[in-house]
């Protein structure tokens, strides 16, 4: 079909939701780079909001997942499988969680770690339910995640929300500590705040909340569904704080581009679950899995996180460049390869300007610039994206 009838097509049959998409169809990917459905090729730096950790056709991750499609896709959590039994293993032994559970999205996972803590003090006879998150933060599309989410534009045409979320500015430890009260279960926060704008939490921040949490007798849950999976250069962002969550969340890059979620709980608060308490008919099938348990071995067998490290900052000290060099570029944001760059001008806008220079790259609100490569990029691809940034901010 042609561009123009894909589009049209979309346009006759797809809710709304998206407006007007970028103007291209995509068809294929290798590597760092995407093709469209007219041959033209684009670099990376969106690596599908962060999910496409291995790049495209990664040959590993692809010939397990063939591998996979031939053996089972599918057949329910009633039944025992050796690759989910493997990658709770290989998640358990490489985190702080200690028992995991398996959905489909973001959403899910964030949706399942409230449940687990509400069900944490349930089991010890008492009534704390509320969950604290940050300011604009963001931790899904559900009506408890919006509700979650401390920015008001996902929330207001979809009112009633569930009760029990309260918000608090985002780095404040005395906010945070303000708003425990007694029916408090949990406090919620991203360690970097991904659609809120990439603001990374300070250090005292979060080891505040952690000793806050342990003195309120509370659980401390992060959602990692952006940051996790080697994006910031470690496996969890939890680990560069020296801080360890109750809970934590994963999503997005944890099978390389086939949909899987996670929640970790240590086990004290696991065993909160009893049989019967939460399920999903998809979570943690056999496929889903397979792309999990090939994405995480690839990462640490790979080095992937020193490369990210690495590739991260000389990405940094190229957009630092910027900074000093345009008056319109405020300040790179982020850690490993989670970088906003805030702008005094429309961010979408240069997004834009990008693509036509066959560069793909997000924003995070009106004003940042974020890019969330795959975390195989090289130098060599920063060169041709700060390249590519001379021209446009020069204009
Ligand atoms: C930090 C965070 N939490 C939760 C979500 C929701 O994930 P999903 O869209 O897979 O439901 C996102 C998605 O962008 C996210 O960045």
């Amino acid at each position: 079909m042609l561009k123009e009838e894909v589009i049209q097509m979309d346009q006759d049959y797809f809710m709304n939701v998206f407006g007007k998409r970028f103007p291209i169809v995509l068809e294929k990917g290798e590597g760092v780079y995407l093709y469209d459905n007219e041959g033209i090729e684009y670099l990376d730096f969106a690596a599908g909001i962060a999910v496409n950790a291995l790049g495209y056709k990664h040959p590993q991750v692809t010939e397990a997942l063939k591998e996979q499609v031939d053996k089972l896709l599918h057949a329910s959590n009633l039944y025992y499988f050796e690759i989910q039994a493997k990658l709770s293993k290989l998640l358990v032994d490489s985190s702080c969680g200690d028992k995991v559970f398996y959905g489909n999205s973001g959403a899910e996972a964030n949706e399942g770690a409230i449940k687990l803590a509400r069900k944490y003090f349930k089991e010890q006879g008492q009534e704390k339910y509320e969950v604290i998150t940050a300011k604009e933060s963001f931790h899904g599309r559900t009506l408890s995640t919006i509700a979650a989410t401390g920015q008001t534009k996902y929330q207001k045409d979809f009112t009633p929300l569930p009760k029990g979320f309260k918000h608090a500015s985002y780095n404040d430890l005395a906010a945070a500590k303000e708003a425990i009260t007694e029916q408090t279960a949990a406090i919620m926060v991203e360690p970097i705040q991904g659609e809120g704008g990439v603001n990374p939490a300070q250090k005292e921040y979060l080891q505040g909340l952690r000793e806050l949490c342990d003195q309120a007798g509370i659980l401390l849950i992060f959602d990692e569904i952006q940051t996790g999976v080697g994006r910031t250069g470690e496996l969890f962002a939890y680990q560069a704080y020296g801080v360890e969550p109750d809970i934590f969340t994963l999503a997005k890059a944890l099978g390389n581009g086939m949909p899987v979620s996670a929640f970790l709980a240590k086990e004290q608060v696991a065993q909160a679950f009893k049989p019967g308490d939460h399920a999903s008919t998809f979570g943690g099938n056999p496929l889903a899995c397979q792309a999990a348990y090939t994405t995480l071995q690839v990462i640490l067998e790979d080095n992937i996180l020193d490369d990210v490290k690495e590739v991260g900052a000389y990405f940094r000290e190229q957009l630092e460049q910027l900074v000093e060099q345009y008056s319109s570029v405020i300040e790179v944001r982020g850690k490993g390869l989670m970088i906003g760059l805030e702008l005094n001008i429309d961010a979408k806008e240069v997004v834009r300007k990008l693509l036509d220079q066959g560069v793909l790259a997000l924003t995070a609100g009106k004003k940042v610039l974020r890019f969330l490569p795959p975390l195989i990029i090289t130098t060599r691809d920063v060169d041709q994206l700060i390249e590519e940034l001379d021209q446009i901010l020069v204009e």
